[in-house]
């Protein structure tokens, strides 16, 4: 089985209403793999996203994940298939404690497979330290911590990793450049990532694509993603 897909988008279109952002999105990822789509703002990133998390309804085109055509299926389902969404901006919810934003992301791992606070905490330590402060007390990069953990407490097979670089520190971007990958060596999940950050790209990514208004332009190899020059010239078309 290990030629399988575990996500096939073929010609997506969709965007809000009348405004079409997506015009034919086209790529693939097999299980375990950690891609990124890059892409300068507004080309329709977290578009994508929001299409592929379901939350967004493509007008045209088809998304199957393990092989099951879930283009039609509300969010809901498709986190219970094995989604787990963080999305730009984090979007913890700031009045409730670190531990209730983490039972929160429980649910979507219901009937699939039990939290696991053992795993998540020994990634995240800090959080287990924090575990009955307020979300919305974190530091920007505590809160990534806790948007990560928060989805993979949920056991996805696919993580969607909506810009994590935005309004975080350098030095914490490593961090979480090397959380993702460990969190991807033991657990096996698969990881898509959006970004137009050049450090985080070059250091997570295995592979890449390329977006430029609503479309997928370029296919980027291991050599070319970890290529500071090549990344830095597709980011600045
Ligand atoms: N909620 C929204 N309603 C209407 N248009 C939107 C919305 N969010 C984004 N857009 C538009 O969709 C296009 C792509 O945006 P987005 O997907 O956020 O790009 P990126 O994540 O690559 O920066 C932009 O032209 C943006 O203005
Ligand atoms: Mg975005």
């Amino acid at each position: 089985m290990s030629d399988a897909s575990l996500l096939d988008v073929d010609g997506v279109c969709g965007g809000y209403g009348g405004e079409q952002v997506l015009q034919g999105v086209a790529f693939n990822m097999k299980p375990g793999e950690i891609v990124a789509i890059i892409g300068r703002n507004g080309v329709g990133k977290s578009t994508l996203m929001r299409t592929l998390t379901g939350l967004l309804a493509p007008s045209a085109g088809s998304i199957r994940f393990n092989g099951v055509d879930m283009t039609r299926e509300p969010a809901n389902v498709r986190a219970l298939r094995g989604i787990g969404y963080i999305p730009q901006g984090r979007d913890v919810f700031p009045d409730l404690t670190v531990r209730e934003n983490l039972l929160v992301g429980e649910v979507a791992g219901q009937g699939r497979e039990p939290p696991d606070y053992d795993t998540i905490y020994r990634f995240f330590p800090i959080l287990k330290e924090r575990e009955r402060q307020r979300a919305g007390t974190l530091s920007g990069g505590q809160q990534q911590q806790l948007a990560i953990a928060r989805a993979m407490i949920g056991h996805p097979s696919l993580m969607l990793l909506d810009e994590p670089s935005e309004g975080i520190q350098p030095s914490i971007i490593k961090d979480i450049s090397r959380n993702v990958r460990e969190l991807n060596a033991q657990t096996g999940v698969a990881v898509l990532l959006v970004e137009q950050n050049l450090d985080l790209i070059v250091s997570m990514a295995q592979r890449g694509y390329v977006m430029e208004k609503g479309r997928i332009v370029a296919s980027l190899g291991p050599d070319e993603i970890r290529s500071r020059e090549a990344v830095r010239a597709y980011l600045t078309i």
